[in-house]
């Protein structure tokens, strides 16, 4: 997910589901010029929608060794770099069950490998979702309010945590993508037409500039 500012509340009416380009273009716009070629460089490196890996299932990681470190590791920089807040192992290519996330700045980043939601709450809440391989995509997606779920750390070390709010719906969202699943598979069809074409004159007028 990228833009760190998404709020988690406050869902809109159905008509403003899909925003277009001029969120993206006016969040750009007071990121300074540093900050904006680490992020497209960053960006460069994530699959984007079309790619078949996106839609692949990821596999379990048995081998918790310094390769998997490193692939934390540039991970990690690779979602901080792009301004997201969430980077699944498929979105750079590897088809490893490997997420790592920073809903809030004050958080410390994490990693969970071999993720496994173990109980979500009836509650649901409805709330904006971008997603580094959709861009100029923002959409209302509907997730289970509170999550349990349980993982490795890099060091295959088993981790359990309890998340809501923004956590839970940046670790369901990631989880997501180790199933080949991506936001536009969880909204409305009228809404994924909308993404769809947001996407398409995004890319048109990239390749116009
Ligand atoms: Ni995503």
């Amino acid at each position: 997910m990228p833009e760190s500012q998404h709020t988690v509340d406050e869902p809109k009416p159905a008509e403003l589901d899909v925003e277009v380009t001029e969120a993206d273009d006016a969040a750009a716009a007071e990121l300074d010029p540093e900050t904006i070629a680490r992020r497209d460089a960053a960006l460069r490196h994530v699959r984007k929608f079309g790619d078949p890996v996106l839609r692949a299932r990821a596999l379990e990681v048995e081998r918790f060794d310094e390769d998997l470190r490193a692939e934390v590791a540039r991970m990690g920089d690779l979602m901080r770099d792009a301004l997201g807040v969430g980077l699944a192992a498929t979105q750079v290519g590897v088809l490893h069950r490997v997420l790592v996330f920073q809903a809030h700045e004050e958080d410390p980043l994490t990693a969970l490998v071999n993720p496994v939601l173990e109980w979500v709450s009836d509650e649901l809440e409805a709330a904006e979702e971008g997603c580094l391989s959709l861009p100029s995509v923002h959409v209302e997606v509907e997730r289970p309010a509170r999550i349990r779920v349980s993982a490795h750390d890099e060091t295959g070390a088993p981790l359990a945590l309890e998340a809501e709010g923004l956590r839970a719906r940046v670790i369901q969202h990631e989880i997501d993508h180790l199933d080949g699943v991506l936001i536009l598979d969880r909204i409305s069809r009228q809404a994924r037409k909308e993404a769809m074409r947001a996407m398409r004159e995004a890319r048109e007028g990239a390749e116009g500039a």
